[in-house]
């Protein structure tokens, strides 16, 4: 079989058999399915040879790049020594070394690990752990979960009904009751009565918190979700103060504040943590993802000592578990991947390229297309409008053409990887590998002015 027959073979197999997620499956009936078939760095490599510049690290996934042997061969390696064992009621060395690691890492006494394998996993953990610990301590009546407008939070029921995107729930629904929306920190759609000032914006943004707890009644409110940098919707920072205001009025009404970093940590935000960044100490980290780049997968969650404490005692038990989580294969990964952060000071390169990233795609603003340009470290969003001075965005049918008629298919084609998106307003985001430097930013920057300037056309 030569390589042309191989590859139709494979494409006809895929379309067959293969189920791909959240794909319009028709959008392939007269077109390739495309196959990535290997890495190097920050590109990836398709089954003709062709090159695309990673953009979205896979899906925020791939932080070190493509290609990593040393952190494939630590795998390998674990594999032959002991490729599985679960973490219900026995310990394994690279659990324990990756859990001991991860608190060196973690801000206050966010000192216990429970490892998942996946983002909704963890999110879904932390729910339940959030129930089961106001149970334990008395106050059962606690179990709802506040989120953000447009926020994604994972798939699975329970982290379904955290998620805030009215369209991936509505086919699935009736969910897990207990979801409840406040706003998000989108300033750029910020109402009218705080558009002026951004701070002004976030104290708002956080006082609805408040309100929204007080509306449901404080004895049934357990955790408020929020992502350090919103992706859904388009890379939403928090305004400053924002943090530290939710901060405030969870510590008033008992409610746990849960940071969603399965996107924000290991280094997209230039820091192992994403709360770092922005100087909040939650009292549950959610992460998956970026912890081991992809070359294996995982999940979990930091928890601090006192949500650990009532689960110390007695005869209580947190009654979850999960066959995979913390994998020895994956742990060993991490732990690699880890090494390779601080061998190749990966954080040191967001944090002093960042802006320079920032300052290229700011040069898209002389696009009429270009709304806005948001994010922090390597994690942006452009949102795309169709009048620039009155913001006024596209209707339905305008972003299906626009983004699922042209510009997925239009930046792929010229070799960029990155999302395309209208699960809030239309956008394209990126996350590059975190050892991108001014030529990735370039390359980037180049080709979607070419593709933006063609965008009128296809509207
Ligand atoms: C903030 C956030 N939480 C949870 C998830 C769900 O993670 P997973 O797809 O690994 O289940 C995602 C996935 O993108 C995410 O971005």
């Amino acid at each position: 079989m030569n390589a042309e027959t191989g590859h139709s073979a494979l494409q006809e197999a895929a379309k067959r058999n293969l189920w791909l997620h959240f794909t319009r499956h028709s959008g392939f009936a007269d077109a390739d399915i495309p196959m990535i078939v290997r890495g190097e760095g920050q590109y990836v490599y398709d089954q003709h040879g062709k090159r695309y510049l990673d953009g979205l690290a896979g899906l925020f996934v791939s932080q070190i790049g493509h290609g990593r042997a040393d952190v494939a061969e630590a795998g390998a390696r674990q594999g032959a020594e002991l490729a599985y064992f679960p973490l219900w009621s026995y310990a394994h060395p690279r659990a324990v070394e990756l859990a001991e690691r991860l608190a060196g890492y973690a801000p206050g006494d966010l000192n216990r690990v429970f490892f998942t394998t996946s983002g909704s996993e963890a999110v879904e953990s932390a729910w339940k752990l959030a129930k089961q610990y106001f149970k334990l301590t008395g106050q059962p009546g606690k179990y709802k979960v506040l989120s953000r407008h447009i926020a994604y939070h994972g798939t699975s029921l329970g982290a379904l009904a955290v998620t805030g995107l009215p369209a991936i729930k509505m086919p699935f629904e009736p969910l897990p009751p207990g979801g409840v929306r406040v706003p998000n920190t989108n300033f750029y759609r910020a109402p009218s009565f705080v558009a002026h000032d951004v701070t002004a914006f976030g104290a708002w943004a956080a006082d609805e918190i408040e309100q929204a707890i007080l509306r449901e009644g404080p004895e049934s409110v357990a955790a408020v979700y929020l992502e350090p940098v919103q992706n859904s919707g388009g890379c939403f920072p928090a305004p400053p103060g924002y943090f530290q205001r939710v901060r405030e009025i969870c510590d008033t009404y008992g409610v746990l504040m849960v940071s969603d970093e399965v996107i924000c940590a290991f280094g997209r935000l230039g820091h192992i943590f994403g709360c770092d960044r922005y100087d909040y100490v939650p009292d549950i980290i959610t992460f998956a993802k970026g912890i081991t780049s992809g070359y294996s997968p995982m999940g979990g969650m930091m928890v601090s000592d006192r949500l650990m404490e009532p689960y110390q005692k007695d005869q209580h038990t947190f009654l979850h578990g999960i066959t995979f989580a913390g994998h020895p294969v994956s742990c060993a990964v991490a732990l690699a991947n880890l090494d390779v952060f601080e061998k190749e000071a990966l954080l040191d390169n967001v944090r002093s390229n960042e802006g320079a990233f920032r300052a290229t795609l700011e040069k898209l603003y002389d696009l009429p297309i270009v709304g806005d340009v948001r994010g922090d470290g390597y994690f942006y969003g452009i949102e795309l409008v169709k009048d620039k001075a009155t913001r006024e965005t596209f209707d339905d049918n305008e972003s299906e053409r626009l983004l699922r008629g042209y510009l997925s298919h239009a930046l792929f084609d010229a070799g960029l990887i990155c999302r395309a998106d209208d699960r809030g307003d239309p956008v394209i985001q990126l996350s590059p590998p975190l050892t991108c430097t001014q030529e990735h930013f370039d390359e980037i920057e180049q080709i979607l002015r070419d593709v933006l300037t063609q965008a009128w056309s296809h509207v």
